[in-house]
C-alpha cells in the first residue's frame, strides 16, 4: 500500500465528506428542476423508492469493494481476485469521473461568476459586474471555470483528513444554515404557497412514461455519486471499524433530504417570482427548466428585490458553490487516487496532472458548448454511471468471493450476517439492481 493513501479521522468526518460529495447542483438545482417538470411530488415518490433499491445497494456495493482493496476503481481490480477481467471497468470509472468533473467546473463556474457579479453590484461596480454574468464571453466563461479548478484542486493537494475532510466539515454545515434560511425566508413571500401546492400535488399521468423513470435513475445516481468510483474510493478511507451499512444509510437519508428540502426553495421561488412579475413558463406553456431557472428566473426574482437583491444573490450563490465546491473535490480524487495508489505519483503531481489536464477538457467544453456540452453530460451521465454501477453489482455480486465481501462488512458490523440488510441486499446487487438498470435502458431505447 502507498504511503500517501489517507483515512478519514472519524465517523463524522465520512458522513461530512460523503454527504459533501453527494450533495451538490445535483440536489439543489437538478433535483428541484426535474421534479418541477416531471409531475411534481410523482417525481419525487420515483425519486426517493428509486433512491433506496437501486442506488443505495450500488453505493454499498462501491464502499464495499473500497474498504476491502484500500485502493481506487483501477486498483481495486488489481488486488480483489477475479478483478483482472473487470479492470476496463476501472477505467471507464476514471474517465467517467474526469468527464464529469470537466463539464461539473464549468457549471460552477458560473455560479462562482454570480457570486462576483453580486459582490461587484453591491460595491458599484456595474460595468465588472456584468462582464461577470455575460454568457458570451469566452473569457469570462474559462477565468470562472478555472478559478473554480483551482480550488478544487488545492483541496485535493491537501489530501484525505486536511483537504477533504477538513474542507467538507466546514463548508457542509454552512450549506445547510443557508439553504434553511432561504427557504423560511422564501416561503414567507407572496407566491410561495402556489409553489408548494405545485410542489407536493403528483401528477401521476407522468410516470407511464420510461423516460421520466430513467431520468430518476439517472438524478439518483448523479446526485449519490456513483457508478465513477467516487465513493469506492471514499469507501477506502474510512476505518475498518466502522459499520458500513449503517453509515450508507445516512449519507443516502441526508442526500434525499437535501434534495427534498431544495425542492422547498426552488421551485415557491420560481412562484414568487412570478407574482413579482417574472416570467416563469416557457412559450410552449411549461415551466421553465433547466439552467433557465437559476440563471434567468432567479436573477431576475433577485433584481426585482431592489437594494437587498445583489445580498440575496450573493447568499444564494454562496450556497451553489459551496455545494459544488464539495463535489467537486470527490470528482477530482477519483483520478488523483488512482495516479497515488498505481502510478505512484506524489499527491501534488498527480493533481496538478489530472486538475489541469481535466481543465482543457472543460475549455473545450466551452468553445464547442453548442455541440458538445449536452453530449458529454448524457454520455457520462445516462450511461457510463448507470452501466458502471450495474458493472460493479456483477462484480462483487457473483465475481467477488462471498467470505470476502461478509468479512469486510462484519469489521464494524459483527451482527451483519443476521440483519435485515444481509438478508436481502446480496440479491439486490445480484438480480434486481441489474435487471431494473437493464429495463430502464431497455424502456428508454425502444419503449
Ligand atoms: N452528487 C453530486 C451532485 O449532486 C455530483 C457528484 C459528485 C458526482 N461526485 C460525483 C456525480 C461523481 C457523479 C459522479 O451534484
Amino acid at each position: 500500500m502507498s504511503t500517501e493513501r489517507g483515512e478519514f479521522s472519524s465517523r463524522i468526518g465520512f458522513v461530512m465528506a460523503a454527504a459533501g460529495s453527494a450533495i451538490g447542483l445535483g440536489n439543489i438545482w437538478g433535483f428541484p428542476g426535474q421534479a418541477a417538470q416531471n409531475g411534481g411530488a410523482a417525481f419525487v415518490v420515483v425519486y426517493i423508492i428509486l433512491s433506496f433499491i437501486v442506488a443505495y445497494p450500488v453505493f454499498m456495493a462501491e464502499l464495499t469493494i473500497g474498504r476491502y482493496s484500500q485502493s481506487n476503481i483501477v486498483g481495486a481490480f488489481n488486488i480483489i481476485e477475479g478483478g483482472k477481467k473487470f479492470k476496463f471497468v476501472g477505467y471507464m470509472g476514471v474517465l467517467a469521473a474526469s468527464l464529469i468533473y470537466g463539464f461539473y467546473a464549468v457549471i460552477a463556474g458560473w455560479m462562482l461568476s454570480y457570486v462576483f457579479n453580486a459582490i461587484f453590484t453591491i460595491m458599484g461596480f456595474n460595468e465588472i459586474a456584468q462582464w461577470c454574468i455575460d454568457s458570451s464571453s469566452l473569457l469570462r466563461n474559462i477565468s470562472f471555470m478555472g478559478v473554480f479548478g483551482l480550488l478544487t484542486m488545492y483541496i485535493i493537494t491537501g489530501g484525505v483528513k486536511n483537504g477533504i475532510e477538513k474542507w467538507s466539515a466546514r463548508l457542509m454545515p454552512a450549506l445547510i444554515i443557508i439553504l434553511i434560511a432561504m427557504i423560511i425566508y422564501v416561503s414567507l413571500q407572496e407566491g410561495a404557497m402556489k409553489g408548494l401546492a405545485f410542489y407536493l400535488s403528483p401528477d401521476f399521468s407522468k410516470i407511464g412514461d420510461g423516460k421520466l423513470i430513467l431520468s430518476a435513475l439517472g438524478q439518483a445516481f448523479f446526485s449519490l455519486s456513483l457508478g465513477v468510483g467516487t465513493m469506492l474510493v471514499y469507501g477506502s478511507y474510512i476505518r475498518k471499524n466502522e459499520n458500513l451499512p449503517v453509515i450508507g444509510a445516512l449519507v443516502t437519508l441526508a442526500d434525499v433530504g437535501i434534495a427534498f428540502m431544495a425542492g422547498f426553495l426552488i421551485i415557491p421561488a420560481m412562484f414568487v417570482a412570478q407574482a413579482s412579475g417574472v416570467e416563469i413558463y416557457a412559450a410552449d406553456g411549461s415551466l421553465i427548466a433547466g439552467a433557465n431557472i437559476v440563471f434567468q428566473v432567479l436573477p431576475e426574482l433577485f433584481d426585482s428585490l431592489g437594494a437587498v437583491g445583489p445580498f440575496f444573490a450573493l447568499i444564494f450563490f454562496a450556497l451553489m458553490t459551496i455545494a459544488a465546491l464539495t463535489s467537486s473535490i470527490s470528482m477530482l480524487e477519483v483520478p488523483v487516487a488512482y495516479a497515488v495508489d498505481d502510478l505512484k505519483l506524489n499527491r501534488k503531481k498527480a493533481t496538478f496532472i489530472f486538475g489541469f489536464t481535466i481543465m482543457a477538457i472543460s475549455v473545450v467544453l466551452i468553445m464547442y458548448m453548442d455541440v458538445l456540452f449536452g453530449l458529454v453530460v448524457s454520455i457520462a451521465t445516462q450511461w457510463l454511471q448507470p452501466i458502471i454501477g450495474l458493472l460493479l453489482c456483477i462484480f462483487i455480486g457473483w465475481v467477488m468471493n462471498r467470505n470476502q465481501v461478509l468479512g469486510e462488512l462484519k469489521q464494524g458490523y459483527p451482527e451483519v450476517e443476521n440483519s435485515f440488510f444481509y438478508k436481502i441486499w446480496p440479491w439486490f446487487v445480484r438480480v434486481i439492481c441489474p435487471v431494473l438498470i437493464l429495463l430502464i435502458f431497455y424502456t428508454t431505447l425502444f419503449g
